[in-house]
């Protein structure tokens, strides 16, 4: 059967920009920005993002649009010798990610829920922690996290032009009217202007004091929230029928996705600061547990949760899905598996995964922390070096089509893939496997031992 590829360019340029945006800017983002001190944090991010990430996406893009692979097969097509086996990490990569953001994304699904049959009625925060522990492990997040993955499996199903490309056409649109709706309405809050003056006013003391878990916290939120590193965009480009001008439509998506991350900040912090509550407290459940807060407090509280929890709730799915079709393009391609099967026995195995994350939150950190500060990185390393150093004559040339000449610019964007992404990344990658021996070393092994 022919490789399939996508109807038109707004399908593709939608697809990418619906796995772009998700849990990464609307439940990650506001967490590490809180986290890692609002507007410096977002000062760092935005470089990075302009400097590393639109120049990954490229570098994704050429592989998967020359090679017409799933990433295993095409890095395996490109490269000779030890390159041949590196994607088996995109795979092992996209297992991780999606097992723990399958099970968040259903406690989106869940709270959006909440608020149709009962509306969030809490008394004070402690409430809204306890209904979130509610949610966030046992039963229901089983059931929510088998829901989200059927959901999903549904979708990948279907293929690319009848699943995703019809479900991405009616997903993205959805997000951003949503959003900026969320965020109209957050800029008649009173509190709203404290909480820009949070938001916005980078404190550099903060940058120059914390740059060791401010640089790799910025570098892993910018392959996650572009979903790169993992072959999502390889994957992507590869049902690229025509030459199509790939800058263009990198710096679309990145501009989107960004966009779209900057205006969760607009949404989520003046939530907090009118229910009076400090951002950043930590956590993945902390937004969860403060905006329930927040919901109780702002006036149409319950109307404006259920279209925030539901918006995101779509957002991860488009997401998902773009991870799914990872694995599955690979069953596909490299061992001749139909769609359906491929599909249904990926999604369950990740399902399966998944399952103790839904019992104990420590799961969430010990597989969130590796994928993302680890293997993501380690994964743009490994493509930065392969396409700077292996493969410079063939990205060059792969990009110019549908472009034309690109005179020094094709230089230098392969002289930025050599050295700064890969110095950069080099670093975030050493602080990462750091930070995530400490966590093994400290939190996971505190748990363990009160086992
Ligand atoms: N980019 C997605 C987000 O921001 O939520 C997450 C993601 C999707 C990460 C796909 C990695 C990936 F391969």
């Amino acid at each position: 059967m022919a490789r399939e590829t996508w109807a038109t360019r707004i399908g593709f340029i939608l697809a990418a920009v619906g796995s772009a945006v998700g849990l990464g800017n609307i439940w990650r983002f506001p967490f590490i920005t809180g986290q890692e001190g609002g507007s410096a944090f977002l000062l760092v991010y935005l470089l990075f993002i302009a400097l590393i990430g639109f120049p990954a996406i490229l570098v994704e893009f050429v592989i998967g649009r020359r090679t017409k692979l799933n990433p295993v097969g095409a890095i395996r097509e490109l490269g000779g010798g030890l390159w041949k086996h590196i994607g088996w990490l995109f795979v092992l990569t996209g297992f991780i990610i999606l097992s723990y953001y399958s099970v968040v994304a259903g406690w989106f699904l869940r709270y959006t829920l909440i608020g149709v049959t009962d509306g969030y009625v809490l008394a004070n925060p402690d409430e809204a922690a306890v209904l979130f522990g509610s949610v966030a492990t046992g039963l229901d997040s089983l059931l929510f996290h088998a829901v989200f993955m059927a959901i999903v499996i549904a979708i990948i199903a279907a293929g690319v032009r009848s699943g995703i490309e019809i479900a991405v056409k009616v997903m993205v649109p959805a997000i951003v009217l949503l959003l900026l709706g969320l965020a109209a309405y957050g800029f008649t809050l009173d509190a709203s202007s404290q909480a820009y003056a949070y938001y916005l006013s980078p404190d550099f003391g903060v940058i120059a004091e914390n740059w060791t878990s401010i640089l790799p916290a910025a570098a892993g939120q910018a392959f996650f929230t572009l979903s790169l590193g993992m072959g999502v965009m390889i994957t992507y480009a590869s049902y690229l029928g025509e030459d199509r001008n790939l800058a263009e439509d990198a710096g679309i998506i990145a501009g989107l996705d960004t966009l779209i991350a900057v205006i969760v900040g607009f949404v989520v912090f003046p939530f907090l600061f009118a229910a009076g509550l400090e951002p950043g407290a930590g956590g993945a459940g902390e937004i969860f547990v403060s905006l329930t807060t927040a919901f109780t407090e702002i006036p149409g509280g319950r109307l404006i949760g259920i279209v925030f929890f539901g918006m995101v709730g779509i957002a991860a799915l488009s997401s998902a899905i773009s991870i799914l079709e990872v694995l599955v393009s690979y069953l596909i391609d490299e061992k001749g598996v139909e769609r359906v099967p491929a599909a249904a026995g990926l999604g369950v195995a990740v399902f399966l995964l998944g399952v103790p994350v839904t019992m104990d939150l420590v799961f969430l950190d010990l597989l969130d922390l590796f994928a993302d500060s680890v293997l993501l990185v380690l994964g743009a390393l490994l493509l930065a070096l392969f396409v700077g150093w292996v493969v410079p004559e063939m990205a060059r040339e792969e990009l110019s089509r549908g472009i034309g000449d690109l005179g020094v610019l094709g230089d230098a964007w392969i002289w930025v893939v050599r050295v700064p992404i890969v110095v950069v990344v080099f670093v975030s990658l050493y602080l990462g496997v750091v930070d995530y021996v400490a966590f093994l070393t400290g939190d996971f092994a505190d748990w363990i031992a009160a086992r």
